[in-house]
């Protein structure tokens, strides 16, 4: 199991001097989801180029910060900038927001992410939890990062997403009166969309949203024993499933549109959590 404790000793030190507390629920922004972090106290807003081996944000849409916040009482890391494969970062640097979240003593983690819609029940502006998330296209390279026999070994997967979170967060969706879709979120790691035949297979094979985030970095959480939830804003249906030409702009359009609905989930959420 390689350790990045070598390799972000630096970063980790840097940042234990600046942080106002440890967190109890981490969260990760979505694309187009990033405006959220303003909309909830910040105590101390970090941002990510100040430290030291940070990988750099190169997305539209997600400016890199580290948001120290507090909402309901609950203290939380906002991770703001989401690090990608498809911006040609290993997956050691993806994982690197996780990491640092468990260093903190952080043991929840809410993963979000703007996704295409498979199911034909999904919709552009839906929300979906993760019921089971499909990261087969990254197994092979997790197997470096983290021992996957003793994850499952530690029966951690057992209970991944966390059935606790997910019902706390359907529980926040009834509250709020808000559609709550719920399926199978699957990875590909870009870096373009998907050709119309990947999407014909990936609903062959039980997937029902379709992203380029959020499965490592649950994996990864997960083997460091964090309880793990994701939630998708179906920002698009996915390749071949509309005439339309699936664009970046229409990921972040739907996004803008859906915004007041993902940010009444979320903060519901962590009150319940
Ligand atoms: N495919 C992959 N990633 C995405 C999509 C999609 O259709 N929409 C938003 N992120």
């Amino acid at each position: 199991m390689k350790n990045l404790n070598a390799q972000y000793r630096d970063t980790i030190e840097a940042l234990s001097k600046q942080i106002p507390f440890e967190p109890e629920i981490c969260l990760i922004l979505g694309s187009g989801l990033g405006g959220f972090a303003q909309k909830i106290e910040s105590v101390k807003s970090i941002p990510t180029a100040s430290l030291p081996n940070y990988p750099k944000s190169t997305v539209q849409g997600h400016q890199g910060y580290l948001h120290f916040s507090k909402h309901a009482n609950k203290k939380l890391m906002i991770v703001q900038g989401r690090i990608h494969l498809y911006e040609g970062y290993s997956l050691t640097q993806c994982v690197l927001p996780v990491f640092i979240a468990s260093k903190l003593n952080c043991n929840k983690i809410i993963l979000t992410n703007a996704a295409g819609g498979v199911s034909p029940i999904l919709r552009p502006g839906d929300l979906m939890l993760a019921t089971s998330l499909n990261g087969i296209s990254v197994k092979k390279e997790l197997a470096g990062l983290i021992n996957l026999a003793n994850l499952d070994q530690k029966n951690s997967l057992l209970n991944f997403p966390s059935k606790e979170l997910n019902e706390k967060i359907k529980a926040a969706a009834l509250e709020e009166k808000l559609a709550l879709q719920e399926g199978v979120y699957w990875l590909t790691k870009g870096p373009s969309y998907e050709t119309p035949a990947e999407i014909r297979m990936i609903r062959k094979f039980g997937g029902d949203a379709v992203g380029m985030s959020t499965v490592h970095e649950a994996f990864y959480a997960a083997a460091l024993g964090m309880e793990v939830a994701a939630i998708s804003c179906v920002t698009n249906l996915a390749a071949g499933l509309s005439e339309n030409k699936l664009t970046h702009a229409e990921v972040m359009e739907t996004a803008e549109r859906v915004k007041l609905d993902f940010e009444r989930l979320v903060k519901k959420s962590i009150e319940l959590i």
